[in-house]
């Protein structure tokens, strides 16, 4: 299939999740407050999803399973944005504008606004266009979602009750860099003894 197709389903298939919760948001089906977790949740494992590939090649190696997951990777990175803006959306409904400026110094509202402002810069330049135009800079931009993802995260577990959902989202993540480290140091010490 051609790449553009590839992505074109790729991104149509991700926004159903959030075309459902709007449908339901307008059907009365549910209230403003009742989308909040499931929108959230989603921009996260968006983001682990977006993330893990990358260290999983260097792991690993190419696979076919590898191969089909890379090339969507941007289409994950952009679709945790938009949830994450549809996620401040469902807030922004809920709340009075005193109400919203009223939280805005609580931590766990503060992160969560953090987390957003930096996943935009990513996902604002994840055409092909500004990869061109940005060159070495646009790498150095895109590393801003790991401190999305950590502000995600505090956000996460500051306004939850429990910290075991949060935590288990990024476990996967951990695992694969930590498994990485541990590749590399190996490599390193291997380099060093030949
Ligand atoms: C734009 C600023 C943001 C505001 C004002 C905001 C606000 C909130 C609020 C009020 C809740 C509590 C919902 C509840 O009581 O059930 C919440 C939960 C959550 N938010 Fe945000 N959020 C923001 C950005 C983000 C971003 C960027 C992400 C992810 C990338 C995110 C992920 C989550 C998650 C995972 C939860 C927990 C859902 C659960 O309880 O299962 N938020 N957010």
């Amino acid at each position: 299939m051609k790449r553009a197709r590839l992505s074109l389903l790729v991104s149509l298939a991700l926004a159903i999740p959030g075309l459902l919760m709007v449908w339901d948001l307008l059907a009365n089906a549910a209230w403003p407050m009742d989308l909040l977790a499931p929108s959230g949740e989603l921009a996260v494992r968006l983001m682990v999803l977006a993330m893990l590939p990358g260290p999983l090649v260097e792991l690993v190696g190419t696979n076919r399973f590898l191969k089909g997951w890379l090339p969507i990777r941007r289409n994950l990175g952009v679709a945790a944005s938009g949830y994450g803006l549809l996620h401040l959306a469902f807030y922004v409904i809920d709340m009075t504008p005193a109400g919203i400026v009223s939280e805005l110094g609580l931590p766990g509202i503060w992160t969560g606004w953090l987390a957003l402002a930096l996943l935009m810069v990513p996902a604002s330049i994840s055409f092909n266009t500004a990869v061109r135009w940005l060159g070495r800079r646009w790498k150095t931009l895109q590393r801003l979602v790991y401190p999305a993802l950590l502000l995600a995260l505090a956000h996460w577990l500051l306004l939850g009750w429990s910290s075991t959902p949060a935590l288990v989202h990024v476990a996967p993540l951990v695992l694969v860099w930590a498994a990485r480290a541990w590749k590399r140091h190996r490599i390193r010490k291997g380099a060093f003894t030949a």
